[in-house]
């Protein structure tokens, strides 16, 4: 085969045959085919699109490109949930505990964040001690007789060719793609080797996916090549037009992630968190478990502290807080009706909660934490956001992006009664 060829086919919108695909993902994770080679195939997969069985065949040659967990040795199902990416979303943390304290395990193997959506491990990463890096055996101890829950980072051995592609694909401007998003997502979670997934697609400003159209698309997609390789995969839509919960940024986020393991917490945050945890559980056989009671008598905090203390982190420590805060008040009595997730995402970035590149540090104690949230009344002068950093010269910028986040109105808002807007 020859890269110019398949490359060409594409660009023509052609579809490309199981060997071409097999051939070109192997080339490239070995360094045979060239970034710049592989930059116009994916544009061109962008513009042409692949058919149901291209998808497949990408999908089976990722995972192919590197190692496959085996959980089949463990005393416990498997069970793990995918967020394609949002604003202020923390529901791993109080959720994998909480699915590990009905006995399912739940192998959370995690990335950082890019752009303006939250890294799971950034999150995490603000708790003093704790280690996102562990061996494949320590994964395995804490699934089969530890907490069952384990959040880490991926090692490098699973699925080679999307990391290499991924990096790619965010200089290339051809991330938001269906064919490319599902692949990316399904092969690593296939060779992660989860028995049940359960897919959290995002819809709305602050995703990738920004109509209910294109979401159910991608999750249909990735529903199909769920099954097709032996996992039990159900997806949520989920609006990410306004962030979850009250708090987006590292530090922050985890605050509120105990708060809900306290058996409080916003109502978004614990309606999903349950919504999710339902799912995981009866797609490893056990529905019908009473979540939230978990939720309410500590059985979820319980598995949280074992979960970080194996991992090296010291759940009594303080989390570490702003040394420099900006409030934003409301400039008019009324309703608040719409709260941008991208806006307030991007702000949250350019406090220092996110990064530019990936080799970049981020601040854990960066972030924004809001007062009020769609449907709530104010009064003019009230506080309605504090933006947290460590550096106030970054301030500016942030204010900036959120000049129009925010809009009031004297009437009252039609606001839909839950964030889980359909299943499949
Ligand atoms: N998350 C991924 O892992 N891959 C994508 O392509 C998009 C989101």
């Amino acid at each position: 085969f020859d890269a110019v060829d398949i490359i060409r086919a594409k660009r023509d919108g052609g579809v490309l045959s199981e060997a071409q695909i097999n051939w070109v993902i192997d080339a490239y994770t070995h360094g045979v085919v060239a970034d710049e080679q592989m930059s116009a195939l994916a544009m061109a997969i962008f513009l042409r699109g692949m058919n149901r069985q291209e998808i497949a065949h990408w999908t089976a040659a990722m995972i192919a490109s590197g190692e496959r967990m085996d959980f089949g040795s463990l005393p416990r199902p498997t069970s793990d949930k995918h967020s394609t990416g949002g604003v202020g979303d923390k529901i791993t943390l109080p959720l994998a505990p909480l699915v590990a304290a009905f006995d399912v395990a739940v192998p959370q193997l995690s990335g950082r964040g890019l752009g303006h959506t939250g890294g799971t491990l950034d999150k995490l990463e603000s708790i003093p001690g704790w280690q996102a890096e562990i061996s494949n055996e320590k994964i395995m101890e804490m699934l089969g007789t530890g907490p069952g829950a384990v959040i880490c980072a991926a090692g490098a051995g699973l699925a080679p060719a999307d990391k290499k592609l991924y990096a790619l694909r965010d200089i290339t401007s051809t991330v938001d793609c269906v064919p490319l998003i599902a692949s990316s997502i399904m092969s690593k979670k296939i060779a992660e080797g989860t028995g049940s997934l359960v897919l959290d697609v995002k819809v709305g400003s602050g995703a990738f996916m920004k109509d209910l159209e294109q979401a159910r698309e991608l999750a249909q997609t990735m529903v199909d090549l769920g099954k097709d390789a032996g996992v039990h995969t159900v997806a949520l839509l989920t609006d990410m037009s306004t962030p979850l919960g009250k708090t987006v940024g590292n530090a922050l986020e985890v605050r509120e992630s105990l708060e809900v393991l306290a058996g409080g917490g916003p109502s978004d945050v614990v309606e999903l968190t349950l919504a999710l945890a339902r799912e995981m559980l009866a797609g490893a056989g056990r529905p019908d478990e009473d979540v939230e009671a978990a939720l309410k008598d500590g059985r979820a905090m319980d598995r949280w502290r074992q979960m970080i203390s194996d991992q090296g982190g010291d759940p009594d420590a303080p989390l570490p807080v702003a040394p420099e805060t900006h409030t934003v008040t409301a400039d008019a009595d009324g309703y608040v009706h719409t709260m941008d997730a991208l806006a307030v995402g991007v702000a949250s970035w350019r406090l220092g909660a996110g990064r530019a590149r990936k080799e970049d540090p981020v601040q854990a104690v960066a972030g924004i934490e809001l007062h009020v949230k769609p449907g709530d009344q104010v009064k003019r002068g009230e506080p309605i956001m504090t933006l947290h950093t460590e550096t106030p010269e970054r301030f500016e910028r942030a204010l900036e992006t959120l000049e129009n986040a925010v809009t009031l109105d004297t009437v009252a808002p039609n606001l839909a009664s839950s964030v889980i807007l359909g299943r499949l």
